[in-house]
């Protein structure tokens, strides 16, 4: 936690003023500046979170100043205003804290040495936020060391993409830890951000229910989805670069299967918590040729202006090779420009071991989890239950659904965007929803086996229509094994 500071003088002056607490945010005209942090820095600003004297120092290669600066942020905030369902009563003492600074990162030490003055020298508290081309990442670093900046009291937050494979993202994780250690490197993975993928932990460690048949004993299998509506949203570049599998399975959904599948950590902290879902992210299997599909919708070539043989889909099946999973597969599958935007996880319960009904005529249909974290928040269980009647002609068992919406449930707090909460445990220090090495490159790891399989194999993705499920090989992929996709 920062502990409390005092602010000499502001560093809107440009003189050399003390800063006690900033943030320092890199990339700070970027979209994802735009559409996230400026206005999740509002959020926290508006509910008085963000402590008064932290002072935000935005920077970018635009040449603008403070002012020109301050109307972007304001445009940025006021376009998401009705979506936070917030007012701009405290828009101006917001845009107040902010300073601009233009910065060639790759244009020499003095661009940085300017930064350091602006914030009085940099030696109080420091939140960076590099949401920048990973390209200028190792510059950045080196540049803010030479200054400064990187000192025992500055925290470092990373914004994906971290590499484009294990090596890349050594690389960067190395010229990173030149400046940083660990414990002041947090790495971005949004999806940790988003309340409902923290109260998976809830689910399941805050409930005696469901830990006792959370293994391969009593689940079948394992389903994690991200489906999206959008296509390439002004990313060509960036995502043809990468596709599917490195811009969605390698972070979100490898995540969603680390802390579906963690051993219960022994506490809420950042090392119990990462411990176990790095042991869960080694003991994934490398996959064999037959254990992946990708696809691409038709239209992606038009949209790009080029021929491309990137993934815009990919299905995979997974294996956790350790006693709780073992023979238990986990389907995962994530695409772009599918027929609706749904994230979830199915659970998949095996059948009762004997059914006291089947001489009655009634089958018991497995129960099934299933957690939906976006757009819905709920958690459905479905469970058998006796159609009423006087079952003369036999019994009748049906499913039916045990729902929790977490709307109806928790009607009274806010839905924040991840990056509200994400900002402030990177203010305030908490690593927990942070993104350790070792767990990246053990992501990585995993990745670059599946590509290394595409690539032996000669992997074509297959089309698929634009607002479809996906190609028809990804239902057969989970078909072959006697199973469905839930859709
Ligand atoms: C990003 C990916 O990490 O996550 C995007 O780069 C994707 O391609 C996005 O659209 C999805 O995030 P969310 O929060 O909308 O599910």
């Amino acid at each position: 936690m920062w502990t409390a500071g005092r602010r000499l003088t502001s560093p809107r002056g440009k003189e050399t003023a003390v800063v006690s607490k900033a943030v320092l945010l890199f990339g700070a005209t970027g979209d994802l500046a735009r559409r996230m942090l400026l206005p999740s820095l509002f959020a926290l600003h508006d509910d008085g979170l963000l402590g008064q004297d932290i002072e935000i120092l935005a920077t970018s290669r635009s040449e603008l100043d403070d002012a020109g600066y301050r109307a972007m942020a304001e445009k940025a905030v006021r376009e998401h205003l009705s979506e936070s369902e917030r007012t701009a009563d405290n828009l101006p003492g917001f845009l107040e804290r902010i300073s601009y600074q233009s910065l060639d990162i790759q244009g020499g030490q003095a661009g940085f040495d300017q930064l350091a003055a602006r914030l009085g020298g940099g030696a109080g508290e420091l939140a960076i936020f590099l949401s920048t081309a990973p390209s200028l990442f190792e510059p950045t670093i080196a540049g803010l060391k030479a200054a400064g900046l990187a000192h025992d009291k500055a925290r470092i937050g990373l914004e994906k993409p971290l590499g484009t494979d294990l090596a890349s993202s050594c690389e960067i994780n190395d010229a990173v830890a030149a400046a940083f250690p660990e414990q002041r490197i947090f790495r971005i993975d949004h999806y940790l951000g988003k309340e409902t993928v923290q109260n998976l932990l809830a689910l399941r460690f805050a409930n005696v229910l469901f830990e006792p048949l959370w293994n391969a004993r009593h689940i079948d299998h394992v389903q994690i989805s991200v489906a999206e509506t959008v296509g390439l949203e002004g990313r060509a570049d960036y995502y043809d670069g990468v596709g599917a599998l490195r811009d969605m399975v390698q972070n979100h959904v490898l995540q969603l299967l680390a802390l579906v599948a963690m051993e219960p950590p022994s506490r809420f902290d950042s090392t119990a918590v990462r411990d176990e879902k790095v042991k869960v992210l080694r003991s994934l299997r490398p996959v064999t040729c037959d254990d992946g599909v990708t696809g691409q919708y038709r239209g992606y070539d038009g949209e790009l202006k080029r021929d491309s043989a990137t993934e815009t889909f990919v299905a995979l099946k997974a294996q956790v090779d350790n006693w709780r999973w073992a023979g238990v597969p986990f389907y995962l599958r994530t695409g772009k420009r599918l027929a609706e935007r749904r994230t979830e996880i199915v659970v998949q319960f095996k059948a009762v071991p004997h059914s006291i009904f089947s001489e009655r005529g009634a089958t018991a249909i497995p129960n099934r989890l299933i957690i939906a974290i976006q757009p819905q928040e709920n958690i459905h269980l479905s469970v058998m239950a006796k159609e009423p009647g006087l079952d003369r002609g036999g019994i009748k068992l049906r499913e039916v659904p045990l729902d929790i919406s977490m709307p109806d449930a928790f009607a009274g707090p806010r839905r924040r965007i991840a990056y509200e909460r994400l900002l402030l445990d990177l203010i305030e220090g908490d690593q927990t929803l942070f993104v350790r090495r070792d767990e990246v490159e053990a992501e990585w790891q995993w990745i670059d086996q599946v590509r290394a399989c595409w690539a032996e194999q000669g992997a074509v993705p297959e089309y698929y229509d634009a607002g479809s499920k996906g190609p028809d090989s990804a239902a057969a992929l989970i078909a072959r094994d006697g199973r469905a996709w839930h859709d």
